[in-house]
């Protein structure tokens, strides 16, 4: 069997435009593994490319059917001839093909060993396939916006994929966290550590007393409105990519320090942070598990803009 199964956008559109299609298995270079995937994460940036949006649609426009996703755990199944890191077997995990070449929604990936982390025994794979890109964005948005020991830091959209991950790491470095949710997620938000602050009962400014840091997961005018809750001086992170500029804009002419981001795949935090799933340190939330064929609802899930933490796709065996 050379044969594997992967889902694909076929065209710009609606969640119906993802398909499945078959492929050959890729055969892993030297420097490479070849992984069976258990499950596959689901990210904003997915459905945001499928419906045509933002760079990596715009780079891969020519090139469809193409196959998203950029966050995969399963199992070693073959390695190439200089691996040494890695066996046959171990249970991985990874942020792989970012940005451009995407393709975790597949049975089989081929990725660059170093790319990789071990998965250990305990933490179930659905969990390491939801960490990577949300993670590391959590982490880079925490550097950057130099979150440290007793900062007030207030983080937009705190029960989301991103957010809930960010909550966590900010409260292990010892800064005072806020978070913004709705009613429904109050609790949610308050046991990983924040003060729930529910954005509907009032704008944030009204609600909180002032920040040193926002991480601001919302963008727009949602985030552009959360400025008002930052000291003057303060560090503002900007994450969605579409509105950055505006955010920034703002934050400056309120003279507040501001910056956009785009992640960058790491695997010594990637590595960190699953040290810090298999000690129990940080937990990961999975709202919704789909069967890879079924990858339409978890876009649609996610385009509605309120899911508790990850949407994963079940790819293939488990464990
Ligand atoms: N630049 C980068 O490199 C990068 C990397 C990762 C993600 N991103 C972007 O960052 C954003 C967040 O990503 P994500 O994966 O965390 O998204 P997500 O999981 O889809 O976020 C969903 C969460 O948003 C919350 N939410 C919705 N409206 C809200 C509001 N008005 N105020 C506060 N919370 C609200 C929801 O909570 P309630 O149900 O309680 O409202 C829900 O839990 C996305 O735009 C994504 O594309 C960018």
């Amino acid at each position: 069997m050379n044969a594997c199964q992967q889902l694909a956008i076929t065209q710009f559109g609606q969640p119906s435009v993802l398909a499945m299609q078959t492929a050959e298995i890729p055969v892993p270079s030297d420097s490479q593994v070849l992984v069976r995937v258990a499950y596959a994460g689901v990210n904003p940036i997915d459905a945001k490319t499928r419906a045509g949006l933002g760079w990596a649609a715009q780079q891969n426009k020519d090139n469809l059917p193409w196959v998203p996703g950029y966050d995969i755990a399963g199992k070693v199944v073959k390695v190439g001839a200089n691996v040494q890191e890695l066996a046959v077997g171990e249970r991985v995990a990874g942020f792989v093909g970012f940005p451009l070449a995407g393709g975790g929604y597949s049975e089989y990936v081929a990725v660059e060993a170093d790319a990789l982390s071990r998965v250990a025994k305990g933490v179930p794979l659905a969990n390491a396939a939801a960490l990577p890109l949300a993670g590391q964005t959590a982490w880079q948005a925490l550097d950057k916006g130099q979150a440290d020991e007793n900062d007030r830091v207030l983080i937009l959209a705190g029960a989301g994929g991103v957010g809930h991950i960010a909550i966590q790491l900010a409260v292990a470095r010892r800064a005072n966290v806020m978070a913004s949710c709705s009613a429904a997620n109050m609790a949610f938000v308050s046991g990983l550590g924040a003060t729930a602050v529910d954005y509907h009962q009032a704008p944030l400014a009204e609600q909180i007393e002032p920040v040193d840091v926002l991480i601001d997961l919302m963008g727009g005018d949602i985030g552009i409105a959360a400025l008002d809750c930052v000291k003057a001086g303060g560090r503002v992170v900007t994450i969605p990519t579409i509105t950055a500029d505006a955010v920034c804009e703002q934050a400056q002419l309120q003279g507040l320090e501001a910056e956009g981001m785009l992640v960058s795949p790491s695997v010594e935090q990637n590595n960190a942070m699953m040290a810090m799933l298999e000690a129990g340190q940080l937990q990961l939330h999975i709202a919704a598990q789909y069967p890879l064929s079924d990858g339409a609802k978890a876009h649609s899930d996610i385009e509605a803009g309120h899911t508790r933490g990850k949407i994963v796709l079940a790819v293939g065996s488990s464990e």
